[in-house]
This record gives C-alpha cells, structure tokens and sequence, in this order.
C-alpha cells in the first residue's frame, strides 16, 4: 500500500506503470501517433494523484511495446508523454524502459541507474508484473517500495476469484495460443465450477476429442495434454457445438458457413457458432462468478465477431460478478460500450491468467521483500 512509504513530501518517487498503450497515426504511418486508448493512463491516476497530492515529486516509468533494447522510433513514448501531460501535469516520463536491454535482462547495473537519485519506488504496473524484468523486481531491494492502487485493486479483484468465489463460479477461456494457456486452464479448474473454452484454441481441444477441424488453428503439442484435462474434468468443461467456418470457393471468393464440430478439410474454423454463443451466455447467465479472457473468434472482422459480442453482452447482462482481463476482450466490451457494466476490467492479460495460475507474481514476491514491506521476512 501506498500508505506503507515514509514520508513522501518533497521526496523524488518512481513509479513503474504499463503505460504500453495501443498507438494509431491520424495523419498515416509518416504524420505523429497519438494514443489510441489510454484505458492503462487513467488506471495509474489514483496512485500518482496521491502522490502528487502528498507533496512528492513524480516520475512514472514505462516499456512500450517490444523494442529490442535500442532505441526504436516506433516505440518512441511521446504521444504518451502528451497524453500524461494532460492527465497529470508535472510529473515526468522517463524513456521507454525496453530501450535499454538491462530491462528484460534484469541487469543490476540498470537497476542501479534506474533508482540513482529516487527515494521510494511504487509498481502500479500490475500488467508487466509477471515479469521479472528490472524495473520489477529490482528497484525494491534497494528502495523503500509500495504497491500503487492500481496494483492493490488488481490483485484483490483477481485474488478474490481465488479465494472465496460465490459459485457457480464460470471461467471463459478464448484466444489463439492453447499451449501459452494450458497452464491456467489446468489451474481454473481446480477452482470453477465450469470452463468454456473457445476461440482459436478450441480446435486443439475440438482435434483431441477426434473431431475434424480442416485448416483451423491447431497446435499439434497440446493434443495430449488437452484430452487428458478433457479426461479430468469431464463435463464441467464446455466448448463449442458449432463453427463458423471461411472456405474460398474455386474463384477465389470466400464463402462463410455455419458447421457442426467437424470442420471440412477445405475451411477454416474463425468464430463460433449460434448454437455455441446461446448455449455460453446460458452459462453466464446462471453463474455468480465470470472470468473472462480471450475472444471467441476472430472478431476484428464483423463476419466473425458474433461469437464474442455474444459472450460479451451476456457478460454485461449478467447479475453476477464478473472479470475480464486481456486487451481482446476488453476492446471486444469497448467496442459495444459495456466496459462499464462488468465488475472489474482487468489491466493485465498474460499478468491476470498468471496470477490465477499462480497465486503470486513476480512482481509481488519483489515488493514483498521490499525493506519497508509490513511482511518483510516472512
Ligand atoms: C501487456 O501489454 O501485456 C503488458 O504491457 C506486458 O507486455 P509484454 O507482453 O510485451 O511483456
Ligand atoms: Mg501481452
């Protein structure tokens, strides 16, 4: 907690955040980015609001992007720097972390430049913080260190799921990479009461029960372990019952069908179905708890969006509490205007499903070590 920092009147703070916002260039590819949104910017306001209010002075931290520890135009932070201006004037920016390869190095040299003349450290990073990257985990062995509000708000919304979720508890798994989630597929299901599996990464599941999937995504080295959770957890686990599939015809046009669970060797399964769409926001419906992260099609393009504006407008609409992290799923709830109707969006993607998986990250482990941690030693 913020609390947990001396004194900070007068005192120079770093406070590492994730401003790694999506960028767009009004003018075309030559003319300046500007933010496109700035969803994470806002997020960090409590934390520098009251260190600001507190007398401190502030300089935020931030990677952008993946540069590969050079500097790198296109990651250059000033359209964040502007839009901070805006939203906090006065305090400072340093440049893009990932500029310098000590920062995914963890390189203590770096560490040492990074902190060299600051009196305190805050994270308010929650969506880098399953990184043990520098500016994570280096910066709290050698100043006193808090979490921002931000952090403290993630973690007890996504560790509250853990801990004394109302039930039936329903987790909403989508998105492309099965291998990068298998973990935290494994994981959920020690907790909820029901796991939806769509998107990309139901074809993996959908070819480990036998079924056919054409040219869908599929990641021959998750088969097995995907029919041995499918073994274990029988049917509490949910996934499609039909397909939207693309197959493009003899001259070249596309043609988009609905199929059944055995997608034709000619096409390629982007979305789920009507069925399977009515049948998970049935689910949703009669669930307590939601976590959701991932789409459950290819939903930058309206023919295969349906699948996931389903999901999201059952999610809007249900009475339960609910969460969803990953940057698809919250644009996905942008895009319908219904951000505001969830219970907690989550800033973090890889960070939330790595904390459910889990139980702690990086990050935290840091912090808690911290010389002023209130647990330190424990
Ligand atoms: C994110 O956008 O997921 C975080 O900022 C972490 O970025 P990274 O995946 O490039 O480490
Ligand atoms: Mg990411």
């Amino acid at each position: 907690m913020l609390e947990d920092l001396p004194h900070v009147r007068g005192r120079r703070v770093l406070v590492r955040t994730d401003f790694n916002v999506p960028l767009r260039w009004p003018d075309g590819p030559t003319g300046a980015a500007t933010v496109a949104d700035d969803f994470r910017i806002r997020a960090a306001m409590p934390t520098l609001d009251w260190l600001t209010g507190q007398g401190a002075a502030v300089t935020v931290a931030t990677h952008l992007g993946r540069p590969q520890g050079e500097h790198d135009p296109l990651y250059d932070l000033a359209p964040v720097r502007d839009r901070l201006a805006e939203l906090a004037p006065g305090v400072e920016l340093l440049d893009n972390l990932r500029f310098d390869p000590g920062e995914k190095g963890n390189d203590p040299a770096f560490v040492d430049r990074l902190v060299d003349g600051f009196d305190c450290y805050v994270n308010d990073a929650f969506g880098v913080c399953h990184r043990s990257h520098a500016s994570i985990v280096g910066p709290p062995a050698r100043l006193p260190s808090a979490a921002g509000r931000l952090l403290a708000r993630e973690v007890g919304a996504l560790g509250g799921l853990l801990v004394h979720p109302a039930r039936p508890f329903l987790a909403v798994v989508g998105g492309a990479k099965v291998t990068d989630k298998l973990g935290v597929l494994r994981s959920l299901l020690e907790t909820v009461d029901r796991l939806i599996v769509g998107g990309g990464m139901a074809f993996t599941f959908l070819a480990a029960q036998g079924h056919s999937i054409g040219a869908s995504l599929f990641d021959a080295s998750a088969v097995a372990t995907c029919r041995a959770l499918l073994d274990e957890a029988g049917d509490r686990v949910l996934l499609p019952s039909d397909v939207v599939v693309r197959r493009t015809t003899a001259d070249g046009d596309d043609r988009i069908e609905v199929v059944g669970t055995d997608v034709p060797e000619d096409a390629t399964g982007l979305d789920i179905g009507p069925v399977s769409a009515r049948a998970f926001a049935a689910a949703v419906a009669t669930a307590e708890t939601v976590f959701w992260n991932g789409p459950m099609g290819v939903f930058e393009d309206p023919r295969f969006a349906a699948g996931t504006y389903a999901l999201a407008k059952a999610i809007a609409g249900s009475c339960g509490f609910s969460v969803v992290g990953g940057g698809d799923s919250v644009a996905a709830l942008d895009q319908l205007g219904l951000a505001g109707r969830v219970g907690f969006v989550s800033t973090g993607g890889g960070a939330s499903l790595e904390l459910l998986e889990h139980g702690d990250l990086p990050g935290l482990v840091a912090l808690r070590h911290a010389p002023n941690a209130p647990t330190a030693g424990r």
